[in-house]
């Protein structure tokens, strides 16, 4: 193999399955003795690890990579959901990628690795290097890939493939591995982590088993269909310590009519008992989720009945989504009938209320203590995340400087700016 150092930089769109693909292809290319470089300028290879969930998502991607044509002495690499259902278009419309690299092996970092390997030096080693590499506090790991669901907006079946849950020995080998590294929060990843199944190991069953792992201590997953929600997981998330009290259980809408043509299979009031049953179990729990606005036929009615839901049930966060038209997809079969201003205009209404509901809720955790996770020290702050939020992060005002990354402190809540918490620590409580 070459001997002089060939660099890297990894540009990462899309959700945290695609964060964590990037975490992984980053390990393995350190391990090959390349070099990762911050600036992309400094980059002999540049890989773009891509999203197609929806059209802007897309956009974005073409925009970065007719950008990158300045930078002419880069090998361009695609990587991703797009480089699996784009590729033609991809190759047709920019000449500078260099190589695209689609699902089957996007979904198997270990075999998109060799792939490059074999494209920057005609040479294909026939085992991946393990080396020791220092592990950031919070780790993704993902249990499961594809999705067998079929919401009738979605692509993600079509890019990713059928649902393979993987092997759990394996799940619970990397745990053991990442916390040896140095991690102390783990979030499992799953498109439906619900669902998994591996040889008779339900998902409650191996969380039971990741939590038995020392040294880790804290566990979350992403993401819960309502669907396959069951009282077993809400139990072990009720008596289990190290399972943070965090949900994110996408919603999509507030109306039936809506649900039923997204293909969701769960209504509205079957979707209030769930919650009902979750903050009964664990009364500190934090919910998240996901809306569409503006699907195919959704009347003034139908959007109130989200906005509604909403108001009542007072997510810790809410994340909003314009309806994009995807191929492949049973949705886009149907006219795309509402306009992208008004679509826009139901986006801003359920953000600013959202927003709001969240801005209470976190502040009424001033003057409250909270468990924290130091995750960062930087050079006048520290930052850490919460307990129960999924991406609470607090900056501490701190005179202790004995305070060390992976520990976890009560923190004092005395200030909320913006969505971000300010604390003082408290060392003896
Ligand atoms: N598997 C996860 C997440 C999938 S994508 C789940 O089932 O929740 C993340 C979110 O993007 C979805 O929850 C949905 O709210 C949104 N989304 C997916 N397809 C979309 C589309 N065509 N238009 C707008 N939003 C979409
Ligand atoms: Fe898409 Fe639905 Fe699967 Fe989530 S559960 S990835 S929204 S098809
Ligand atoms: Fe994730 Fe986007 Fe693919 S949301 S699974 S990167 S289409």
């Amino acid at each position: 193999m070459n001997e002089h150092k060939l660099t890297f930089f990894i540009y990462t769109m899309g959700c945290q399955m695609n964060v964590y693909e990037s975490e992984m292809l980053n390990m393995y290319l350190l391990n090959y003795g390349l070099l990762k470089v911050q600036n992309i300028r400094n980059a002999n290879i540049v890989i773009v690890n891509t999203c197609s969930v929806r059209k802007h998502a897309e956009q974005k991607a073409f925009s970065y990579l007719g950008r990158l044509i300045k930078y002419k002495n880069n090998k361009i690499i695609v990587i991703g959901c797009m480089a699996e259902h784009l590729q033609l278009q991809l190759k047709k419309r920019f000449k500078n990628i260099d190589l695209i690299i689609g699902r089957n092996d996007t979904n198997n970092m270990k075999r998109t690795v060799l792939t490059i390997m074999k494209f920057l030096y005609q040479y294909k080693p026939n085992y991946i290097k393990n080396v020791y590499i220092k592990s950031s506090i919070i780790r993704y790991l993902a249990i499961a890939k594809g999705c067998n669901n079929y919401c009738s907006y979605c692509i993600v079946p079509f890019v990713r493939g059928k649902e393979v849950s993987f092997h759990y020995q394996d799940i619970f080998n990397k745990c053991t591995f990442m916390v040896q590294s140095g991690a102390r929060e783990i979030i499992l990843l799953g498109q439906n982590v619900n669902s998994y199944s591996n040889h008779g190991v339900t998902f409650t069953q191996l969380l039971r088993k990741i939590a038995t792992i020392e040294k880790l201590m804290r566990i979350r997953f992403m993401t819960n269909h309502p669907k396959d929600l069951n009282d077993d997981l809400i139990h072990a998330m009720s008596v289990i310590p190290k399972i943070c009290p965090h949900i994110h259980l996408p919603i999509q809408s507030g109306s039936d009519k809506i649900l039923y043509k997204m293909n969701r299979k769960y209504n509205y009031e079957q979707y209030i008992n769930l919650i009902n049953k979750l903050r009964i179990a664990i009364p500190s729990i934090n919910i998240t989720t996901d809306v569409i606005v503006g699907f195919p036929n959704e009347t003034e009615e139908d959007f109130n009945k989200t906005l509604n839901a909403i108001r009542k049930i007072k997510f810790g966060k809410v994340y909003v989504f314009k309806y994009s038209q995807r191929p492949y997809t049973s949705a886009s079969k149907i006219h795309d009938n509402i306009s992208y201003l008004e679509k826009q205009r139901r986006h801003k209404i359920i953000l600013e209320e959202s927003n709001k509901i969240s801005l209470a809720l976190a502040s009424q955790m001033i003057g409250s203590t909270q468990e924290v996770l130091i995750d960062k020290l930087n050079h006048n702050s520290i930052e850490a995340t919460t307990y129960h939020g999924y991406k609470t992060f607090i900056t501490i005002n701190s005179t202790h400087n004995n305070i060390h990354i992976g520990q976890i402190i009560n923190v004092k809540i005395i200030n909320i700016k913006g969505t971000s918490l300010f604390g003082n620590t408290i060392l003896n409580e």
